[in-house]
């Protein structure tokens, strides 16, 4: 789906619209996972940025979907929370350009969440998106994708993504820590879906050049640290 395919789904409410975070974004929350500095990719309307800001992380969430981002936006105003919680419309495929027609500080995050838009995304932009993630993260920071996977059945949901397809993907720019079974809650069917949840660290690259441009501030100040992953 493209731009104007999820402004439309955003006229209604998406199947993946549950007006709260996903399960698995509260239980790495929960469990001290997210690290300080949050960019929610693809934040849709916002409910788990809004959750992490109240949870006192400063998050910026950005999505192509301009309603969306109005949402969002609303959301974190209407809970008090626009100082921690800023959203822009960007496009995950022209990342730098976003940041910069949105002013947003050039920071390094200690955490990248993507709840459901790698798996929108063409398998052969995923490398790009993902290298432009790399050159946005704290050097011990975390990427968390939350995708839907092959272990759903055929013809039901969005492109099915195998642990080996996340592998090649960030193959070269993130190690993989960990890609755990999950869920990922929705309106369809059963009301959840199987998902992967992979959790990377960043790759050290011999081009530090950053997305946002020459001269990026790195590495605000964090409100904690990330333990070591458990599993592969
Ligand atoms: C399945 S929805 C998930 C939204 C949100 N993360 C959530 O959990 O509710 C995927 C989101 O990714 C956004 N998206 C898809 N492709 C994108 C792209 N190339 N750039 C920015 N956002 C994109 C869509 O607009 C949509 O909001």
């Amino acid at each position: 789906m493209r731009t104007q395919a999820f402004e439309n789904a955003y006229g209604g409410t998406p199947s993946w619209e549950i007006g709260r975070p996903q399960g698995a974004v509260l239980r790495l929350e929960e469990a001290g996972r997210i690290g300080g500095s949050v960019l929610d990719a693809g934040c849709g309307t916002g409910d788990a940025s809004v959750y992490l800001a109240r949870r006192g992380h400063h998050v910026v969430g950005f999505d192509f979907a301009p309603s969306a981002i109005a949402i969002a936006a609303r959301k974190a105003a209407d809970a008090g929370l626009a100082g921690r919680a800023r959203f822009f419309v960007a496009d995950a495929l022209r990342l730098g350009d976003g940041l910069q027609a949105a002013d947003v500080a050039p920071i390094a995050f200690d955490t990248v969440l993507d709840i459901g838009l790698f798996h929108t995304l063409q398998p052969t932009d995923r490398r790009a998106y993902v290298a432009a993630l790399r050159s946005l993260i704290a050097p011990d920071g975390r990427l968390f994708l939350l995708t839907w996977s092959d272990r759903n059945p055929f013809g039901y949901g969005p492109e099915r993504v195998r642990r080996r397809d996340i592998r090649a993907a960030v193959a070269g720019r993130w190690r993989v820590e960990s890609i755990v079974d999950e869920a990922l809650e929705t309106r369809l069917g059963a009301g959840h879906a199987h998902a992967w949840l992979a959790e990377l660290s960043p790759l050290p690259v011999a081009d530090t050049s950053r997305v946002a441009g020459p001269g990026a501030k790195l590495t605000p100040p964090r409100s904690r640290r990330h333990p070591r992953a458990s599993q592969e």
